[in-house]
């Protein structure tokens, strides 16, 4: 099937929302970065560590590109369809939905986070500039955007309707 990519800032719920989605569509949800931990053989933190945040973006565009291919739901990690590259390979392989969710939601749900080295090497102010940066990138590159202030389940109902 053509894959669903779900885009939005760390913390929108795009993880969550995939996991329902993917089962309710009979398909596999893919979690780009646990896809990018699992071939790279090390954590998220561990390859900005090692190897530095262009590198890992580097990853990321592979990944990426991989499963415009493969299919299924994709949530992407928070910085993946930033570029044009990435959100034009995303928008004509599949759908593109961005679960458009408050600064406030996000940030209690990432703050001090060890496993999201932005997140976690970031203030509060820092951190809601980058939101406000990458929300009009999210918005250009997706098909259909969601509030994500509706349960994941509802969002999951909305994202298959839109699916055709
Ligand atoms: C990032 C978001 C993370 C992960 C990495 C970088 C970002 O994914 O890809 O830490 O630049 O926003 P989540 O959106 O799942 O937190």
């Amino acid at each position: 099937m053509r894959p669903i990519f779900l885009c939005g800032f760390m913390g929108c719920g795009k993880s969550t929302v995939g996991k329902i989605l993917a089962k309710k569509m009979g398909c596999q949800c893919v979690d780009l970065d646990k896809y990018i931990e699992n071939t790279a053989g090390m954590s998220i933190p561990e390859i900005f560590d090692k190897y530095g945040e262009e590198h890992f973006r580097k990853l990321e565009t592979e990944a990426l590109a991989a499963f415009a291919d493969i299919g299924g739901v994709v949530a992407t990690g928070g910085g993946a369809l930033l570029s044009e590259e990435n959100g034009n390979v995303a928008k004509r392989s599949g759908m593109v939905v961005f679960i458009d969710t408050y600064f406030n939601t996000c940030y209690g749900r990432i703050k001090n986070d060890p496993n999201r080295p932005i997140a976690y090497n970031s203030t509060r102010e820092q951190l809601l500039e980058r939101f406000d940066y990458r929300r009009p990138l999210y918005l250009a590159h997706s098909h259909y955007v969601i509030s994500g202030g509706y349960p994941p389940i509802v969002i999951a109902s909305k994202i298959q309707k839109l699916y055709k």
